[in-house]
C-alpha cells in the first residue's frame, strides 16, 4: 500500500505548496483512495506534479464536514467521474469555529444534481472485506479541547458539535490493519480503540492530525497532557504517521517520547506500508 500525502500543513518540497489542510492519496492492491481533499484545488495542482491521475480514483473519503478536508470536493467531482463518495450524512450540516473575529462558516459545499455519486454514510458501513468505515467513538481521553470552539448549526441553534459527522477508514492488507483518520476530534487514542474492538486485534499503523494545534498559540494542550498521551500511544503498538492539526510543536513533545513509532507526514511525502 502507498500513502502519497497532497496536502497538509507543511512540505518537503518547494515547487508543492502546503495549505492547513489535508488529502492523502492512498493506493491499495484493488483500489486508488482519495481520503479528503484538502482545503481548496491545491490537492489537483500537487497531484499533477506528482504524476498521480486522479481521474482513476474510485473511491473518495471525507473524514468530516471541515472545510479544510473537504474544501476541494467540488472540483474533485469535476475531474473525477467514476467515484463513490463516502461521507457521513451530517458532515453537509453547517459547521462553524469560534474565532476572535466572530464565528467562520467552516462548512463543507454540497454537490448539487450529483446525489448518486455520494454514499451518505450512517455510523458504521465496510465499504468491502478490507475498508471499513466507522463514526460511533465514545470520547473517552485525550478529548481535544479546542473542540470547544466548534459549532453545528442544528436548523434552529448554533451548538457545540459531537462531531457524529466524523468517520474514520479502516484498510487490510497484507494482513496489516491502517487506519486513517483526518482531525481525530474524538481523540486519536479513542478511535484507535474502536478501530480494535471492531476488528478484534490490534491496529499496525495510524494515520492523521490529533487536534492538539491552535492557530493562534501553535499549540492547544498542555505538555503534561501531551506526555501522558505519548506514553499512552506507547501501549497500543501502533505506528503513528501524523500531520495537520496535530502541529509541529506538539509533535516536538511527543517524538522523544514515542521515538521511532512516530513520524510527522509532510506534503510530496510517499510512505510504502
Ligand atoms: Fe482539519
Ligand atoms: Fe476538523
Amino acid at each position: 500500500m502507498i500513502i502519497t500525502v497532497l496536502v497538509e500543513n507543511t512540505s518537503i518540497d518547494p515547487h508543492l505548496p502546503s495549505e492547513h489542510g489535508l488529502s492523502l492519496y492512498i493506493e491499495t492492491k484493488d483500489h486508488h483512495i482519495l481520503f479528503d481533499t484538502g482545503d481548496s484545488n491545491l490537492f489537483e495542482t500537487n497531484a499533477k506534479h506528482l504524476g498521480i491521475d486522479l481521474t482513476n480514483v474510485d473511491i473518495c473519503v471525507l473524514s468530516h464536514g471541515h472545510h479544510d478536508h473537504g474544501g476541494g470536493l467540488l472540483r474533485f467531482m469535476e475531474i473525477n467521474k467514476k467515484a463513490i463518495i463516502y461521507v457521513q450524512e451530517s458532515a453537509f450540516e453547517p459547521h462553524y469555529s469560534k474565532r476572535k473575529e466572530g464565528y467562520k462558516d467552516i462548512s463543507i459545499p454540497l454537490p448539487k444534481g450529483e446525489d448518486k455519486r455520494i454514499f451518505y454514510v450512517q455510523d458504521d458501513h465496510a465499504i468491502n472485506q478490507h475498508l471499513v468505515l466507522f463514526s460511533k467513538v465514545k470520547p473517552k481521553k485525550y478529548y481535544p479541547s479546542s473542540n470547544k470552539n466548534l459549532y453545528v448549526d442544528d436548523g434552529q441553534n448554533l451548538k457545540n458539535d459531537d462531531f457524529r459527522h466524523e468517520q474514520n477508514l479502516i484498510i487490510e492488507e497484507n494482513e496489516k490493519l491502517i487506519l486513517i483518520a483526518g482531525c481525530a476530534h474524538k481523540g486519536m487514542i479513542n478511535i484507535i480503540d474502536e478501530a480494535m474492538s471492531i476488528m478484534g486485534r490490534h491496529i499496525d499503523y495510524a494515520v492523521g492530525g490529533l487536534h492538539m494545534f491552535s492557530r493562534s498559540t501553535g499549540i492547544s494542550e498542555s505538555k503534561e497532557m501531551i506526555e501522558r498521551m505519548g506514553k499512552d500511544f506507547l501501549t497500543y503498538h501502533t505506528h503513528l504517521l501524523t500531520c495537520h492539526c496535530t502541529g509541529e510543536k506538539a509533535f516536538e513533545i511527543l517524538k522523544p517520547i514515542m521515538g521511532e513509532n512516530i513520524e510527522y507526514i509532510r506534503t510530496g511525502m510517499t510512505i510504502k506500508l
